[in-house]
């Protein structure tokens, strides 16, 4: 008996070491990095997701015909339509992302991605894995970057989450090595914690930032975490004109909200599930996390997504229309940017700062107290076309 359990815990995590050394091994394969202004069309597409995801994608997609008007026209930004990845065709199929569907995802360079209901035990539906993770996964999109700013008190964060690997990687392999004992997994490499260190340490340099801030558990999770400060300790070597400071996540978790300290913080690079908690609390404090957008970066392909949920209750309630678009808006922003078009990128977020935070003519409540995300769509629009747009963001400041 006892032989069996070790026997089967053993070749368990013998699979699950296996499934790592490969995937180093293709992080090692090292491709280049795709380069949007070399294609002849950028094809992006657009993936409805489930709850509230269609209702938030819709108004999304208007902006962005809105703002590329002329490319769309000419051909050189074709928007597409995926439809299946949704939480009943999820379940249908028994997979996190079904063949087919993924299939048709990899066409596509850049994709925004409405957000899909992630089950888990006691849900009507099976126990799947959660369609994000599996589509970080597959895409090998690295970077969650993240950014969060509230101008009015001088914060302009921006997290570097790693998003292939720590507890995420191995979150649905996990093993009840019987009825009393359970283990999950986390795994850090050196390949996949480089990666995403360098490129904070470079988006800090390219923007001019003097700090980058590490936050893990390295005190207490010596070994993973241990791993990660240490290669960010070294990697900032390399750059001598930024400050490398660390935190702990849990102390980390309490300066963000104290008033004195928080504005310092600039730009952060932290594992996985630290990265999936602190920009929650963060995005909470811009307006909730329904104003926050998200980029998952790889070299090869992108993918924008709002930072939150489905939120099936909204759509229970009948309340799907009221619900915030700007996460995914803010997201669509950062899509315009990554593909080549900077300039747009920051008309769209000038006019979502003003239009959330500052002027709010139409605020959002996600039920029909407030606008719903049609109207508030053509209030960005309106927004984004008023001739002293810069001038009233600047007032703003
Ligand atoms: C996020 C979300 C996802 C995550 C969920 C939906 C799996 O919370 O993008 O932060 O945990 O990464
Ligand atoms: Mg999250």
């Amino acid at each position: 008996m006892e032989n069996d359990i070790l026997g089967r815990a053993r070749s368990h995590f013998e699979n699950l070491v296996q499934m790592q050394l490969d995937r180093v091994e293709k992080m090692k394969a090292n491709e280049d990095w795709i380069d949007f202004q070399s294609l002849d069309a950028i094809r992006i597409a657009i993936i409805g997701g489930d709850g509230i995801g269609p209702y938030i994608s819709r108004p999304t997609r208007t902006v962005l015909e809105f703002l590329l008007a002329d490319e769309i026209g000419s051909g050189k930004v074709v928007l597409h339509d995926i439809e299946g990845l949704t939480i009943e065709n999820r379940a249908k199929q028994g997979k996190a992302i079904p063949d087919d569907v993924l299939q048709e995802i990899q066409k596509y360079p850049v994709s925004l991605k409405g957000p899909t209901t992630t089950p888990r035990k006691g849900d009507p539906w099976p126990n799947i894995e959660s369609a994000n993770v599996a589509m970080r996964k597959a895409l090998d999109l690295f970077a969650n970057v993240r950014p969060v700013r509230i101008p009015k008190e001088g914060i302009h964060w921006t997290f570097f989450r790693e998003n292939t690997e720590g507890a995420y990687v191995l979150g649905s392999h996990g093993i009840h090595i019987n009825d009393d004992v359970a283990f999950d997994f986390k795994v850090i490499t050196t390949q996949g914690a480089e990666r995403i260190i360098r490129l904070a340490f470079e988006y800090a340099k390219k923007h001019g930032f003097d700090r980058v801030t590490v936050v893990t558990k390295a005190n207490v999770v010596k070994t993973t975490d241990g791993k990660f400060l240490q290669l960010a300790q070294e990697i900032a070597k390399e750059y001598p004109d930024i400050n490398c400071d660390d935190w702990y996540i849990d102390i980390m978790a309490a300066k963000l909200l104290d008033p004195k300290r928080r504005r310092d913080f600039q730009v952060f690079v932290l594992p996985n599930l630290y990265g999936d908690i602190l920009t929650d609390e963060a995005a909470e404090m811009q307006g909730g996390v329904g104003t926050a957008g998200s980029a998952n970066i790889g070299k090869r392909y992108a993918m924008f997504e709002a930072i939150h949920g489905s939120a099936p209750r909204m759509v229970d309630e009948g309340r799907a229309e009221y619900a915030d678009p700007s996460s995914l808006i803010r997201a669509a922003a950062m899509m315009l940017g990554h593909i080549g078009f900077e300039k747009r990128a920051k008309r769209l977020e000038m006019a979502l700062d003003i239009c959330g935070q500052f002027e709010r003519k139409i605020v959002l409540t996600g039920r029909s107290t407030g606008g719903s995300s049609g109207k508030y769509a053509d209030y960005l629009m309106g927004t984004i076309q008023s001739a002293d747009l810069e001038e009233k963001w600047n007032s703003f400041q």
